[in-house]
C-alpha cells in the first residue's frame, strides 16, 4: 500500500514537471490548415454517435462501433437539457463518464453542444426553457405568429445558453486540461430556420433596419450586383438576399458570443456545422424555403467569419451522395480562411469512397454519422444496417489511414496531398502534382486495357461507384498511394519524360517506418496501378528520363 502511494505521488510529480499536454489548436499556413494535437498535426478519423447516445448506459455500442470502424475520435453530443435540468443546477456526470470511458477506449472526443438549436429546433433545451416562450422567444413570422425555432435575438436565451456553455467549458477544463482528450467543440447543431427566412418580431425588424455592420460589409459582397449600395441597411446593400443574410448574421453573432465566452475559460477550437444548400446552384439564388435560412451555408461563410470570429470553422454535413454535390461542397467549405472538416457524412456504403476525397484534399478530419450499434437507422440518409456491416466500408478506409494519420496530417498541411472519389459518371479523373499528373480510371479489370475489348463484363461489386484514392507526394518523384477500386497512372508533366522505377506495396509501422511487403512488377504494373476492392498502400518511385 505504502509503495503504491509513493508511486502515485511520484507519478503526479512527474506529470506536474512535464506539465499538461498542449491545448489542441488550429494552425494555418499558405492557405492550408492543421489541427495541432500535442503540438503536431492530427487527422480526425471520426465516428459520430446517434443523437440519443449521450447517456452513460448508451456508450458501449458507441465504443464498440468506433473501435470497429478504426476511429481515433468520437463525436458525441452533450445536451443543455441534461447538464442543466433545473436552472442554475448543473450536472456534468455524463461528461465525466464520457471522458473517462473515451480514455479507456483510446478515443479522443469532439463534443457537440446541443442547446438553443439542434437541427434548427429547441428540442435539446431544458424544460424550463421550452416552457417559458415569453422569456425565451421564438422567431415570429410575417403574420406575427411564433415559429418553432428560437429567435437569435432573444437576449435571455443567449444569456442562459452562454451561462450553461461556460459552466460546461469550465468543467471540461477541470477534468481534461492535463490529458486533453477533448479536441474540439461544436457549438449548437445545424442552426438556422426552416420555412421562415428570419425573425419578423418588432425587435428583429428594428435591427434589420439598422445599417449593416462594418465587419460584414468588409467581407460579404452582394451577389452579382454592382448597382447595390456599398453601405446602408441590409435591404439597401443585399437586396433580395437581405433577409437571409440578416438572419445568418443574427445567428452567427449569437453562437459567436457563446463560443467566445466558452473559449475565455477554456480555449479549445470551435466550429459550427451546416445542413447544406444546393452547392451547384451558381450563383446562389435568394432563399426560397429550400434550406435552413441563417445556417452557415457556403455563401454566408463570410458573414459568419465577420460576426463570429470565435468560431474557427463552418463545416459541411454531407447527406447528398451525388458526386457533383459532394465535390462541390468539399471545395466550397475548404478555404484559406476556413479549414475543411466534415463532422457528418452519411453512413451508407456509397459515401465511403468520399473519405479518400476529403482526406486527400487535406481535411482536418471526417466522421461518418451514426457509427453506433444503437438499434436505429437513419435510412434513407444513411445505411439500413445497424451492425458491423454498416461500419465495414468505412473501416476499410480508416484502417489504411490509421497508422499514418499523424504523418498524413503533416503532409496535408504541407500541401502534398490530393484525393478523389469515383464520380457517378464513372469517368476518368486527374490529380495534379508539381511535375506529375495522376490519371485515375475506374471499373477496369486489373489486366489489360479497356480499348482491347477483351470482355464486355465489369468486375463484380462495381455496379455502384466505389473507387477512391488519396495520394501524397512525399518527395519530388515519390508518392504514397492509398486507395481502392481505382487504376492509377502517374504521368510526367507535359514536355517531360518519366517512368515508374519501383512500386512497393506495404504499410507504415507504429514508429512511422515504411515496411515493404512486396514489389509490384510485371502484370501488376503493366496496366497502371490497379488498386483492388480491398484498399492497399503503395510507395511509388517515379524517375525522369535523363
Ligand atoms: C444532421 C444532424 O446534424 C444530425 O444530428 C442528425 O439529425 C442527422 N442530420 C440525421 O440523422
Amino acid at each position: 500500500m505504502k509503495n503504491k502511494l509513493l508511486l502515485a505521488a511520484a507519478l503526479a510529480c512527474l506529470l506536474n514537471a512535464a506539465g499538461a499536454a498542449e491545448l489542441p489548436r488550429l494552425a494555418s499556413k499558405d492557405g492550408r490548415h492543421a489541427l495541432l494535437v500535442d503540438g503536431k498535426p492530427f487527422l480526425i478519423l471520426g465516428a459520430q454517435a446517434h443523437n440519443s447516445s449521450n447517456y452513460p448506459g448508451a456508450l458501449k455500442p458507441v465504443w464498440d462501433a468506433a473501435r470497429d470502424v478504426k476511429a481515433n475520435t468520437v463525436l458525441m453530443p452533450v445536451a443543455w437539457e441534461q447538464v442543466e435540468p433545473e436552472e442554475g443546477k448543473f450536472d456534468f456526470s455524463f461528461v465525466d463518464t464520457l471522458v473517462a470511458e473515451a480514455r479507456k477506449n483510446n478515443q479522443r472526443l469532439v463534443i457537440l453542444w446541443f442547446a438553443t438549436w439542434k437541427n434548427t429546433s429547441a428540442q435539446y433545451t431544458p424544460a424550463w426553457v421550452k416552457l417559458d416562450p415569453k422569456r425565451f422567444p421564438f422567431n415570429i413570422d410575417r403574420e406575427g405568429k411564433p415559429n418553432y425555432s428560437l429567435s437569435p435575438l432573444g437576449d435571455e436565451t443567449l444569456k442562459a445558453d452562454k451561462k450553461a456553455f461556460v459552466a460546461f467549458m469550465t468543467h471540461l477544463k477541470k477534468i481534461d486540461s492535463t490529458q486533453r482528450t477533448v479536441l474540439m467543440v461544436q457549438v449548437e447543431n445545424e442552426v438556422g430556420t426552416y420555412g421562415l427566412v428570419r425573425d419578423f418580431s418588432a425587435k428583429a425588424q428594428a435591427a434589420f433596419e439598422q445599417p449593416v455592420p462594418a465587419a460584414v460589409l468588409a467581407r460579404k459582397k452582394p451577389v452579382g450586383a454592382a448597382s447595390f449600395a456599398t453601405s446602408g441597411t441590409w435591404r439597401e446593400v443585399y437586396g433580395d438576399y437581405a433577409d437571409e443574410y440578416f438572419h445568418a448574421w443574427a445567428i452567427a453573432r449569437y453562437i459567436g458570443e457563446i463560443a467566445k465566452a466558452g473559449r475565455a475559460v477554456y480555449d479549445l477550437p470551435m466550429y459550427v456545422n451546416n445542413a447544406l444548400r444546393n452547392p451547384l446552384e451558381q450563383p446562389p439564388k435568394p432563399w426560397n424555403k429550400d434550406f435552413a435560412s441563417g445556417g452557415p451555408t457556403w455563401d454566408v461563410i463570410d458573414i459568419y467569419k465577420a460576426a463570429a470570429p470565435a468560431l474557427d470553422i463552418a463545416a459541411p454535413d454531407i447527406y447528398n451522395a451525388e458526386s457533383a454535390q459532394v465535390n462541390a461542397n468539399l471545395a466550397l467549405f475548404q478555404r484559406a480562411d476556413n479549414a475543411l472538416f466534415v463532422p457528418e457524412i452519411g453512413n451508407a456504403a456509397i459515401y465511403a469512397r468520399y473519405l479518400y476525397a476529403a482526406i486527400g484534399r487535406g481535411a482536418l478530419g471526417v466522421a461518418p454519422f451514426g457509427i453506433d450499434y444503437f438499434n436505429y437507422s437513419n435510412f434513407p440518409l444513411g445505411s439500413t444496417a445497424t451492425d458491423k456491416t454498416m461500419v465495414e466500408p468505412f473501416a476499410r478506409v480508416f484502417n489504411m489511414f490509421a497508422p499514418v494519420q499523424r504523418q498524413w496530417a503533416q503532409w496535408a498541411f504541407e500541401g502534398r496531398t490530393r484525393g478523389a472519389a469515383e464520380g457517378d459518371d464513372r469517368k476518368p479523373q486527374t490529380l495534379e502534382f508539381p511535375g506529375w499528373t495522376a490519371k485515375l480510371t475506374y471499373r477496369e479489370w486489373q489486366f489489360g486495357e479497356v480499348a482491347w475489348k477483351m470482355t464486355d463484363k465489369f468486375p463484380a461489386g462495381t455496379e455502384q461507384p466505389g473507387g477512391g484514392v488519396a495520394i501524397a507526394q512525399i518527395s519530388d518523384d515519390e508518392f504514397i498511394v492509398i486507395g481502392q477500386r481505382t487504376r492509377v497512372r502517374m504521368e510526367p508533366a507535359s514536355g517531360t519524360q518519366g517512368f515508374q522505377l519501383r512500386v512497393e506495396q506495404g504499410r507504415f509501422d507504429d514508429k512511422g517506418r515504411w515496411v515493404m511487403e512486396r514489389v509490384w512488377n510485371g502484370d501488376q504494373v503493366d496496366y497502371g496501378l490497379n488498386l483492388p476492392a480491398e484498399p492497399v498502400m503503395l510507395k511509388v518511385k517515379m524517375a525522369r528520363a535523363k
